[in-house]
């Protein structure tokens, strides 16, 4: 297979701002050191080498690992041969006590009737029919901030409680059944806990031997199975649930999902993974990828300037319906260019079922094989000024110097992120609703570390003080 890497032919001008990261150790770590890393941030982990080379592998406690950055090979694994590929085992152990057999975890047959259930909740025009609901839930967060001006807060717990409220009037039209604060609490826990990679786990300890992070997510996976059952009652009580499959929500569809060969409805199971997977899955990555752009928006005042134009210029007519979401330009660049600093997914992973050659390479059944958007959106080979800040490589007229399959923030392939669209017309929305409104600062002193737990967060939250533009 033929390496297609180069060097973006994209060139921007003038300084620009390098946002918080770690700084990748010079070499790979010993053992010792390389446990507690894993538990503590994962992405300290990752050595230099792994932002230079094309794929990197290697033999180390997680087993033989290829770390796979080359858009071509990305291609394979993702795109045109998943058949000799599997979720791995260490993303299983992460997501499957708390998502079971949903969408995200499941495979095979049972993947393939759930992947086709759920897509007409995310058609093109049912995802444009969330827009006013999107739209409500942004200015409500926006005049809720009218008490707090002046004031601080934490974005990444604002933003999680409004993308919980938004998706409890689109994709669970019903509400999530409990009180959305205690949703994000649960969910915060689990990824706290159970989100660590547990040092017995990497050296192959017995199952029997307690985890300290599995002992401490119970009371969140006590709490996920209430969720389930609060959400289903109020749909069995409810007496005007809509025939139209055109009405229905994502919990209507899941209930009457069938398999098209047999006409068997989905299993118990499946529904309760589902009803967690997209509720945790639809609040914790957006609201991740709103908190880095703020901040972001935060340390640069001409992008600030123009994403605060464009929201003044386009906003009203957005909410009258007269301009269509693909007009925010700079607020789409800006996202995308967060997208790409702070991958809200950071690393995807997969085992090798048989031998085979990857980029020039050996890899061998059993190989988990790394992609991580957290390394290889920041490549050397792939980007210019890779650790800069700059959307401007997102404009239009720049978007042809990015290849493809260098920039996948929402994966690739027949399991690229089904909620794509809804995630980023809901960011959209969100950003330019904020922006026309309000400028969020950064405390003084407070400091920004993304780490890597099930999803990319800053470690200390986002402190922010709010003021209102006008
Ligand atoms: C900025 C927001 C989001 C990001 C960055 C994101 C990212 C991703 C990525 C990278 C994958 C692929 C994982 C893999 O290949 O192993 C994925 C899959 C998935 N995402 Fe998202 N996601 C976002 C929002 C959402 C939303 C809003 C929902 C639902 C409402 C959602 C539901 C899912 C599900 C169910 C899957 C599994 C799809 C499958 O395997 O068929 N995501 N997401």
């Amino acid at each position: 297979m033929s390496l297609t890497l180069s060097l973006s032919e994209y060139v921007s001008t003038g300084p620009r701002p390098r946002p918080a990261a770690p700084r990748p150790p010079e070499k790979p770590q010993q053992l010792l050191s390389l446990l507690w890393t894993l538990n503590k941030n994962p992405l300290e982990a990752w050595p230099q080498s792994h932002y230079e080379e094309p794929i990197v592998t290697g033999n180390t406690v997680l087993g033989r690992f290829a770390m796979v950055s080359s858009p071509d090979a990305i291609r394979h694994v993702l795109v045109e041969k998943t058949e000799n590929y599997r979720k791995d085992d260490l993303q299983n152990l992460l997501l499957r006590p708390a998502l079971g057999n949903g969408l995200l975890t499941s495979s095979g047959n049972e993947w393939r009737m759930q992947r086709r259930s759920f897509a007409p909740v995310f058609s093109p025009r049912k995802v444009t029919s969330y827009a006013p609901a999107m739209l409500n839930e942004a200015a409500a967060l926006a005049s809720r901030w009218r008490s707090l001006d002046g004031k601080i807060v934490d974005i990444c717990e604002e933003m999680a409680r409004s993308m919980l409220d938004t998706l409890a009037t689109t994709l669970f039209s019903r509400g999530i059944g409990r009180d959305p604060a205690e949703f994000r609490r649960a969910a915060t826990r689990y990824f706290e806990t159970q989100g660590r990679i547990d040092p017995l786990d990497l050296i192959g300890a017995p199952a029997w031997l307690p985890r300290i992070g599995r002992l401490l997510s119970r009371p969140a996976l006590k709490f996920f199975p209430l969720v389930v059952n609060a959400i289903l009652e109020e749909r069995r009580r409810a007496a005007d649930a809509p025939t139209n499959p055109e009405d229905w929500d994502f919990v209507d569809t899941l209930l009457n999902a069938r398999d098209e060969a047999t006409g068997a409805p989905i299993s118990e199971e499946e529904i309760a993974a589902n009803i967690i997977t997209f509720i945790g899955a639809g609040f914790e990555t957006p609201a991740n990828a709103l908190s880095w752009t703020l901040y972001l928006l935060s340390i640069d005042e001409t992008w600030r300037r123009k994403v605060e134009a464009e929201s003044d210029r386009l906003l009203p007519d957005l909410q009258t319906g007269n301009v269509k979401i693909d007009e925010f330009i700079y607020t789409r660049a800006l996202i995308e260019e967060a997208m790409r600093l702070y991958p809200p997914v950071a690393i995807l992973s997969r085992t090798a079922l048989h031998d085979h050659v990857l980029s020039g390479r050996k890899i061998v059944a059993g190989t988990t094989v790394i992609i991580a958007p957290w390394i290889l959106h920041r490549h050397r080979m792939l980007w210019n000024d890779p650790d800069c800040f700059d959307p401007a490589r997102f404009l239009p007229q720049n978007r042809s110097n990015i290849e493809r399959l260098s920039y996948i923030p929402f994966g690739a392939g027949p399991r690229v992120c089904i909620g794509a669209t809804y995630a980023m017309q809901q960011i959209i929305i969100t950003i330019a609703t904020l922006a026309r409104h309000y400028r969020l600062d950064l405390v003084p002193g407070h400091a920004v570390l993304p780490v890597h737990r099930v999803t990319l967060r800053p470690e200390h939250g986002m402190k922010m003080s709010i003021m209102r533009r006008r």
